[in-house]
């Protein structure tokens, strides 16, 4: 069957159909090459990619500054609020028209939730969501996916414990909207109940065939699980700090717990204290080859989003 991605802009994993993650998936096997030989392909020659990092952030920002790089584009953009005119009192949608006259296809990330389909109704250009506060994170979860099955060999039929920040934490609630595409899966959702899962991705799930369980401790789960997916408890995102402290350190995974267990490890990074680095040398380590795996599935992205919506 010929794969076809037909989204202009990536907003949500609610988008998707299985065949645009497959697509993706596919593009980026066929770059990785480029990408872990540090080459560069002619692919987004002349083309220029604009950066609206209004939150902080290392992975994506980099991964896909490197990505376009690869692609023999270029980038522009700023790194935070206080950096740009924002700071100044002009509107995001000002900005966002900037931007749409200076590039070819825009990223956005941004504290609140919806800042990047708002933008994506004001200008012309491809716009990727680069996370939207406790929202959604579609790219992260493109690569979590392509990293789930270089490492297991397939996403059909996959175990996965999702631990930590369940209610704020975007990767996983992209993650499990993801999963929906495929066949049998179950997950298990770990976290103290502060910080569950919020509802309306339960009743998404609940139309779907995947199965999920509720689980206060990773030592329940850890023998029926192919991976074991730790997130970080999004300080930034309490009103109150001290009921951050409460659940600081709720959940640490290290090596003792990991021995003979057949999973491997995935994070979203950055990591705070919930993965103990006596994990970084074993081999169910797969969080930073997690992180590597951003460069090929960002220039499949980019390719696709920029070659597809010719400005
Ligand atoms: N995984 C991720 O989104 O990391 P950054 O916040 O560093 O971009």
């Amino acid at each position: 069957m010929i794969k076809i991605f037909r989204l202009k802009n990536i907003i949500s994993i609610k988008d998707f159909e299985r065949q645009d993650i497959e697509y993706i998936l596919d593009e980026a096997a066929k770059l990785e090459d480029i990408a872990k030989s540090r080459e560069f392909s002619d692919e987004l020659k002349g083309k220029i990619l604009g950066l609206m990092f209004f939150e902080p952030s290392t992975r994506t920002r980099i991964s896909f500054e490197t990505a376009m790089k690869r692609l023999n584009g270029q980038c522009i953009g700023f790194t935070s609020s206080g950096s740009s005119s924002v700071s100044k009192g002009e509107s995001i949608a000002d900005t966002a028209k900037m931007f749409e006259g200076y590039s070819d296809a825009l990223v956005i990330r941004h504290e609140l939730e919806g800042v990047s389909k708002f933008i994506s109704d004001v200008v012309n250009v491809p716009v990727i969501n680069a996370g939207d506060g406790a929202g959604q994170h579609p790219t992260q979860t493109l690569l979590d996916l392509y990293t789930i099955k270089k490492e297991i060999g397939q996403i059909d039929n996959l175990k996965i414990a999702l631990v930590g920040d369940l209610k704020f934490g975007r990767t996983v609630h992209s993650l499990s909207n993801a999963l929906c595409l495929f066949d049998n899966v179950k997950i298990y959702m770990v976290s103290p109940p502060e910080l569950k899962m919020p509802q309306e991705i339960l009743i998404d799930l609940d139309n779907t065939n995947v199965e999920y369980e509720e689980a206060d401790k990773i030592e329940d789960i850890i023998d029926d699980v192919d991976v074991l997916y730790i997130t970080r408890i999004q300080k930034e995102r309490f009103g109150d700090i001290d009921d951050y402290l409460k659940i600081k350190g709720a959940y640490v995974v290290n090596k003792k717990m990991l021995e003979g267990k057949d999973l491997i490890v995935m994070h979203p990074l950055p990591r705070v204290d919930e993965i103990d680095t006596d994990v970084d040398n074993t081999k169910y380590n797969k969080y930073f080859t997690q992180a590597a795996n951003a460069v090929p599935v960002r220039m499949a992205i980019l390719k696709t989003v920029i070659k597809n919506n010719p400005k």
